[in-house]
């Protein structure tokens, strides 16, 4: 079959003939920049179901055959041999970097760890049992009052360096978050550990007695980073490209995307998923649970179960399920929630409900038995994806800068209010 290179729609009398753009991999998509100019017409698409919104060169997803992939490398690869700094510094250049480069790079983020000392009393501020997301939304939002004298967006190098900066500072800033919601003193960061290393050093360690920590933990957790690090145009990374496209610092544009990410639907699914388990709380109750997920009057849905691209399986839930198992056992953490999540799991792949609707386990079904084996509070979990997405989150920001077609964005509505009407003064109201 030849190519498709262009899709003539017929709007009344006249026929309009649209490009058909073909990406590297994935689906052609019909360009329709022309069409309220040809036609008078919008087009209409509630949640971006059939939508491109911008060209990117990051991440690629198959969501039939649940491939992803980062800058061109599947994910299975990465995960067995890559670390998450390495993983950020793909996304960012796009290339896997040379022993230097990568050196050059682990030095640069490490030396950006710290936080200015003002953000203590920023910290401070908030009230002590404040979610520790609403905290790095605010908190990250702050950012850019630091950096004041290194906005210029037209400098590529200050655009880099604040990528750089969030990718060092935010696992510093979720940390103290938790601290500070624990009524723990905040500690620093230790240049001379790793990335993962350093961010649990920072999150658990007492001034009291050292802190022994499992090599388990760190991998675990390094790992689950990565699998979490892009996911191309997710809903925060859109929110981040939306907020970047009216010219917003990139500080407030990761920390919309913080915002974006906390919801249910979204990044906020592990922290649900682990509560729902709690919930349901024993194997035998898990019947009950899928029917009333399958009930639209509950309200209720099976939390880490389906997603909007993936309809026959997500690959990083696969490799997920296989590293709980792992972490478990090597931790010696035993779980009962463990059994209700495979228990959930086999009666909802066999439910003619789910599998009608090509309803799979997602990354975050099991992520949250791992963050819990970890010792990582439930309320923490969101932001644990907030640190490894801020690597793709930077990434998307740096790519539309430099992207020639880029331009605000700027949905249009279809308008369901009154037509015009006449101002009615009070004493007639
Ligand atoms: N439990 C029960 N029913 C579901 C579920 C679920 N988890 N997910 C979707 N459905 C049903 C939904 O009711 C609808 O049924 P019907 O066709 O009868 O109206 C059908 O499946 C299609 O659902 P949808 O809401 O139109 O699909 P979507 O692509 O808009 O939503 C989703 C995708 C991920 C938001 C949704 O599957 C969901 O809410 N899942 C639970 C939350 C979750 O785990 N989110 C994490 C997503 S992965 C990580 C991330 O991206 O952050």
């Amino acid at each position: 079959m030849s190519k498709l290179d262009k899709v003539t729609l017929t709007a009344g009398d006249k026929n309009v003939e649209l490009p058909v753009q073909h990406p590297v991999l994935g689906q052609p998509c019909i360009d329709i920049a022309k069409l309220p100019k040809e036609t008078g017409c919008f087009t209409y698409d509630v949640g971006f179901t059939a939508t491109a919104a911008c060209k990117s060169a990051i991440t690629y997803i198959d969501g039939d055959a649940g491939v992803l992939l980062y800058r061109g490398y599947p994910i299975e690869q990465l995960a067995k041999n890559s670390s998450f700094l390495e993983v950020a510094y793909l996304l960012m250049n796009g290339e896997l970097p040379s022993k230097t480069e990568f050196d050059t790079f682990e030095h640069e983020v490490t030396h950006h760890t710290m936080m200015h000392e003002a953000f203590r009393t920023f910290l401070y501020g908030f009230r002590h049992d404040a979610h520790p997301m609403a905290m790095m939304v605010g908190m990250l939002g702050s950012m850019a009052s630091f950096y004041h004298g290194s906005l210029d967006l037209e400098d590529a190098e200050q655009r880099r360096l604040a990528a750089i900066r969030l990718i060092a500072k935010v696992p510093t800033i979720a940390a103290a978050c938790y601290r500070y919601s624990i009524g723990w003193p905040i500690r620093y960061p230790k240049n001379n550990l790793e990335f993962t290393t350093r961010f649990l050093h920072m999150m658990k360690e007492v001034p009291s007695e050292p802190l022994e920590l499992n090599p388990v933990a760190a991998k675990a957790l390094d790992l689950l980073f990565i699998l979490h690090a892009d996911h191309e145009q997710n809903a925060s990374t859109s929110t981040v490209r939306l907020v970047g496209s009216t010219g917003a610092n990139p500080y407030a544009c990761v920390a919309a995307g913080v915002a974006a990410l906390w919801g249910p639907a979204h990044g906020g699914a592990n922290e649900a998923v682990l509560q729902m388990l709690e919930e349901i709380g024993r194997p035998e109750n898990v019947g009950s649970a899928v029917a009333k997920a399958k009930d639209k009057e509950s309200g209720f849905r099976l939390m880490g179960f389906g997603h909007r691209v993936y309809k026959n399986f997500d690959p990083r839930a696969k490799i997920i399920r296989e590293m709980c198992h792992q972490v478990l056992n090597e931790l010696g953490v035993n779980d009962p929630l463990l059994e209700v999540a495979m228990k959930l799991e086999v009666a909802a792949l066999k439910d003619e409900y789910f599998v009608q609707r090509k309803l799979y386990p997602n990354v975050d079904f099991y992520s949250g038995i791992i963050y819990k084996a970890l010792g990582i509070p439930t309320e923490m979990f969101t932001v644990m994806f907030a640190i490894a997405r801020t690597a793709g989150w930077v990434s998307h920001w740096l790519e539309q800068q430099t992207d020639p077609e880029a331009k605000i964005g700027r949905p249009r509505q279809i308008y369901t209010g009154y037509a015009e009407r006449d101002y009615t003064a009070l004493d007639k109201r």
